[in-house]
């Protein structure tokens, strides 16, 4: 039996873990003002707001409800567009009145669940941020400026909260209803009740694991409805991030948000969110795990690239044995995991960089913001002076799996850097990739884009050596 508060509501359910949230709202609840547009995550239409108890607060965050499958709401607060109307517009809704912001209306409902989020986000509400929460969505008629107007009208509300609680100041004020004020009472209440405790089952061959879902559902939604799942997103043990001497430790549902708002991520790579904002809207960074990430195994997965440069470990369970793999061992082939049925990423780790090393990442896609790479490439260097010591560099949109260039970092290693060792270590990079034409690009284009996000990583990291005028 699945439990979770949607809107006002107490809900219980027996149907699949597996159906996806917006069929339950709009087909089970008869809830219609989600849309249903893409169905993979990238228009925003159908989104929610997903409340869980942390602390005895609730943190609400936006999903796509297209791609969450129920199995993943289980004591928490799931959050429609019906969930929060006043007996009039609510000021949010008046706000997209206001400004013109709404033709067709489809998309509409999508940026006012958005806007509801910024609302109730923990953090102080800024103009950058509430625009910053409609990355997600996408109108196709009334254009956006009107809409990024109204988003400023709605942060304005804002400007009184001081240090008021989130909640307590949005239902006080008529922002949202009054309702919100008691869920964290009955979300204790509901997560407290034995039988709603999330299940985990281990050693099973039949059954499938499934974390945020934000590619499985859009590769496999008909057969993943039906399916019996192992839902890792929520297990406690899988959650995490933490510095264990000089070893980030990361558990394997750890999220792409999680990871944003972490003080030791951001300590480490202060470029974090930039690269972020690269990779994914704030619905899917909200849902999407860095395990799923890497099991996806697609070859040119942003965050597999990312990890691949920093060297890292994972280790993986079948829930009684443990086994630890560098994740540059993980790809057999394409789509083809060093992993067990049964076997799960547990854990991440690597080695937090040194005062003498520096990280980046490159991507390059057709449109610079929530887009598929075309190439990417992320680089851990370590130098003292201008001499490498060591140096890890990865790519992914070059062969069949996300690829440390194995060859060319050793090449490197050991080196002063010079515009002609760099062109060097490009020469030996282009013998280990294997790129084919594709949507993405042709061969040629994505063995070019490779040399150039090398390049780039050299300029932006040592700008004080001026290879650009050499190297560009
Ligand atoms: Fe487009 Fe869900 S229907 S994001
Ligand atoms: Fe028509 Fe946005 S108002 S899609």
């Amino acid at each position: 039996m699945i439990k979770f508060i949607l809107n006002d509501k107490d809900v219980s359910t027996d149907l699949p873990a597996g159906m996806v949230m917006l069929d339950f709202i709009r087909y089970q609840q008869n809830l219609k003002g989600t849309k249903i547009g893409c169905r993979e995550g990238d228009c925003g239409a159908c989104t929610i707001l997903v409340g869980e108890l942390m602390e005895g607060e609730v943190r609400y965050r936006t999903f796509t409800s297209c791609l969450m499958p129920i199995g993943n709401a289980v004591g928490k607060h799931i959050v429609s567009i019906e969930g929060i109307n006043l007996d009039g517009l609510n000021p949010i809704q008046q706000a997209m009145a206001d400004e013109g912001a709404t033709q067709c209306g489809f998309c509409t409902p999508g940026f006012v669940m958005s806007l509801a989020g910024h609302c109730l986000s923990e953090k102080e509400p800024t103009a950058q941020d509430v625009l910053a929460s409609i990355d997600g969505n996408i109108c196709r008629c009334t254009g956006y400026k009107s809409i990024e107007r109204a988003a400023l009208l709605v942060n304005e509300l804002l400007s009184a909260k001081g240090s008021k609680r989130n909640v307590d100041f949005v239902t006080e004020n008529n922002i949202l209803p009054d309702y919100f004020a008691a869920i964290p009472k009955r979300l204790k209440t509901l997560n407290e009740s034995e039988a709603n405790q999330h299940i985990f089952k281990s050693n099973n061959q039949q059954i499938n694991f499934a974390s945020g879902g934000t590619d499985l559902y859009v590769q496999k939604h008909d057969s993943m409805t039906h399916a019996e799942i192992n839902f890792l997103s929520d297990q406690k043990f899988l959650k995490g991030i933490e510095k264990v001497g000089n070893r980030c430790m990361l558990g394997g549902s750890t999220t792409v948000t999680d990871l944003c708002e972490s003080a030791i991520i951001t300590e480490y790579f202060p470029a974090f969110k930039k690269y972020a904002k690269l990779i994914s809207s704030t619905p899917i960074r909200n849902m999407a795990t860095l395990a799923g990430n890497f099991v996806n195994a697609s070859p040119i997965g942003d965050f597999t690239v990312f990890f691949l440069s920093l060297n890292a470990c994972l280790i993986l369970s079948d829930g009684d044995i443990k086994r630890e793999l560098p994740l540059r061992e993980f790809y057999k082939g394409y789509k083809s995991l060093n992993k067990k049925v049964t076997e799960y990423i547990e854990k991440i780790y690597f080695e937090l960089p040194d005062k003498d090393s520096k990280f980046n990442f490159e991507k390059v896609s057709k449109r610079t913001h929530l887009d598929i790479a075309s190439v990417n490439s992320a680089i851990t260097i370590r130098v003292k002076g201008k001499e490498i010591s060591e140096v890890f560099i990865s790519a992914g949109g070059v062969g069949p799996i996300p690829m440390m260039l194995a060859k060319a970092s050793a090449f490197l290693a050991g080196k002063q850097i010079s515009p002609e060792v760099i062109n060097q270590a490009i020469h030996i990079a282009q013998t280990e990739i294997s790129p084919i034409s594709d949507a993405r690009g042709s061969e040629s284009y994505k063995r070019l884009l490779l040399s150039q996000l090398i390049k780039a990583h050299f300029i932006e990291l040592f700008p004080e050596i001026k290879l650009e005028t050499t190297l560009v």
